[in-house]
């Protein structure tokens, strides 16, 4: 099975797409000199530093770092896998890539075992939806879900269905079709019974919700009892193929809308999903009844950066919303908390108010993270009470320090300061006071948000020594040219260069030099597997350099990154020089003091 693609096709399709088409789906572009800019689709920006060169067939974000070729965008910009970007473009450009689809569209080559659970999956998905929509036995189950409010149309668009209240219907309706009652146990769909070892179905006479992952496979469900059964959902267990920590409910329809709104919906539960998506709201997600895991962020990271978390308006649905919030926000997702009177899901309110008041009044009237801080930290205080108000005064101006931007800070000191009738000063003050001690602890820790990250890496940019830009100088004439490449390293006589990561892009630029690779910074990009070297790499293809470098510039260069070394040594020796005459070792002093002057005159 072909789960890997050949390097001819990867580059026949390079060859026949051109980055600035492929990104002008996602971002608008204007021309500019050579290059084009547009708004970064990766950080919030309100000037473009994004920019795409149609010569290298490469972008990179001035503002976040982010950078790369037509792959790397389409898997950033769209979550998918190396293998998933391959057959987009290659579908673009009308490239047949002869791969056996069904196995590569989880994006890794999926066992013939695994193949058969998703099989099983996709079977019962249907047979449970037929018996809700069309069979008597379902007709129960149908009116119940009727009765809550769902409609047909989203019944068939989740594919929403009913499991029959027999022992062993799905256990015998698969093994008559050939699969195996070993997997069908491993798959979760039967269980054996300790007595006999007999097996029955794991799903009985209940609705069935198919959990679908991000290619649309089903490799799960859940099932709600239609009483008062215990418990009230009942979820596949783990499986080959499904990790709960990994999976939102409904991300696979979900993600268009996501994209284009550039924003997502976070809600606690299925039903709500399907009552936002009836009322309008497409792009909702939700967690299988688990809390949000760092899988969870990760994926939703990928794909958008705005969240509004939309959670039951009781106290365990607030602390929730809290905790994901402040999970999210630590990821550097934009978050909003939509709310609802007290006691309320996102279901019991459209059925109560409607779908317009839900989108208008709920989704649209969230508020950011912020405001729903000075909210949450109220609850449980009696804000007559001194104690507690200053209490929650501190607390909350502190949480503002924290804050990005002085415009907000602003904001929400005078929200403060309103209220509570208190002097702005006093709040800017002690505000600023929190913001220092803040620093002192975060300083050469990378801060949490991106924004405070990137203008930290701005600023730290301005700051690099010689070396540092001798050495991207000298990588960026060594990806044009293989010759230069050599030279360099004949010149560098087996010295490194001083950042880590240079000295790692050249290395693999020789292991790709010495396949016999022309050189192309496009197909090096393939090349390399780590996304942080990919995007150094994009920077640096990005600088202005001469088309040639002179012999003299080579010269200059290859001595600033020598010449930091000399200079590491000197610092060494001037020490060594010390320890020596402290112990009175003059000799040996001497000898070193000589040392550092050879050094000294080699720079
Ligand atoms: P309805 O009662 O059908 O409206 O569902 P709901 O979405 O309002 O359920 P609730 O708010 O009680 O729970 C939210 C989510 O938690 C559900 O969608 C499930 O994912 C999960 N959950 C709820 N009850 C159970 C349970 O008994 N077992 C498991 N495993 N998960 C549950
Ligand atoms: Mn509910």
């Amino acid at each position: 099975m072909a789960e890997r693609i050949a390097e001819e096709k990867l580059n026949e399709i390079r060859q026949a797409v051109d980055i600035v088409d492929v990104i002008s789906d996602y971002v608008q572009l204007k021309k500019q000199g050579r290059n084009y800019f547009g708004l970064c689709p990766f950080h919030g920006e309100n000037s473009p530093s994004f920019s795409v060169s149609p010569d290298k067939q490469i972008y990179h974000c001035f503002g976040c770092g982010a950078g790369g070729n037509a792959y790397s965008f389409l898997m950033e910009a769209e979550g998918l896998t190396f293998m998933e970007a391959a057959i987009k473009l290659a579908d673009r450009a009308n490239i047949d890539l002869q791969l056996d689809l069904s196995a590569v569209s989880a994006g890794k080559p999926v066992s013939k075992e695994n193949q058969q659970m998703i099989e099983a999956h996709e079977l019962l998905r249907k047979f449970y939806h037929h018996l809700l929509v069309n069979t008597k036995d379902g007709q129960h189950a149908l009116e119940y879900l009727l009765g809550r409010g769902f409609t047909i149309e989203s019944i068939n668009k989740f594919e929403v269905g009913y499991a029959l209240g027999t022992w062993d219907f799905v256990y015998k309706f698969l093994a008559k079709r050939g699969f195996s009652t070993a997997l069908l146990e491993k798959a979760g769909l039967i269980i054996k019974r300790e007595k006999d070892g007999s097996y029955f179905d794991r799903f009985r006479d209940r609705i069935m919700f198919p959990i679908l992952d991000k290619n649309g496979n089903t490799i799960a469900f859940s099932g709600r009892s239609l009483g008062a059964d215990e418990p009230k959902y009942l979820n596949s267990p783990e499986t080959a193929i499904f990790n709960k920590s990994k999976i939102l409910y409904n991300f696979h329809l979900a993600r268009p809308s996501i994209r284009k709104l550039q924003q997502a919906v976070l809600f606690e539960g299925f039903a709500d999903v399907i009552a936002a998506d009836r009322s309008g709201v497409e792009n909702g997600i939700a967690t299988m009844g688990t809390a949000l895991t760092d899988e969870h962020i990760t994926l939703i990271k990928r794909n958008v950066q705005s969240v509004i978390i939309c959670y039951d308006a009781d106290n365990a649905g607030v602390e929730a919303a809290f905790r994901a919030a402040t999970a999210l926000s630590a990821a550097g997702s934009y978050i909003r908390v939509a709310q609802m009177p007290d006691g309320m899901d996102p279901d019991d309110y459209i059925k109560k108010f409607g779908a317009d008041k839900f989108r208008n009044d709920v989704i649209g009237a969230s508020i950011p993270f912020m405001s729903f801080k000075l909210l949450y930290y109220r609850r449980g205080k009696n804000l007559q009470d001194e104690g507690d108000r200053l209490q929650y005064i501190e607390k909350v101006v502190k949480e503002i320090s924290r804050l990005d931007k002085a415009v907000e800070k602003d904001h929400y000191l005078r929200q403060l300061a309103s209220e509570f009738s208190l002097s702005l000063d006093a709040l800017m003050q002690e505000q600023q006071q929190y913001t220092r001690v803040e620093n002192r602890k975060t300083t050469s820790k990378s801060a949490e948000k991106p924004a405070k990250k990137w203008a930290g890496a701005m600023k730290t940019e301005q700051l690099k020594p010689a070396y540092h830009t001798a050495e991207r100088r000298l990588i960026a004439h060594m990806l044009r040219s293989s010759d230069v490449a050599y030279k360099v390293q004949e010149r560098l006589a087996g010295s490194s260069f001083n950042i880590d990561e240079h000295q790692a892009i050249i290395t693999y630029l020789f292991g790709y030099y010495e396949d016999g690779r022309a050189p192309d910074p496009g197909a090096f990009l393939n090349y390399l597997q780590d996304p942080k070297l990919k995007r150094l790499v994009a920077d640096i293809e990005m600088m202005s350099i001469n088309e040639e470098i002179s012999q003299q510039e080579m010269s200059d260069y290859i001595k600033q990154v020598l010449n930091y070394q000399k200079m590491l040594m000197i610092k060494e020796k001037e020490a060594q020089e010390k320890e020596a005459d402290r112990q009175k070792d003059f000799a040996k002093a001497a000898a070193i003091a000589m040392e550092i002057i050879q050094l000294r005159k080699s720079l």
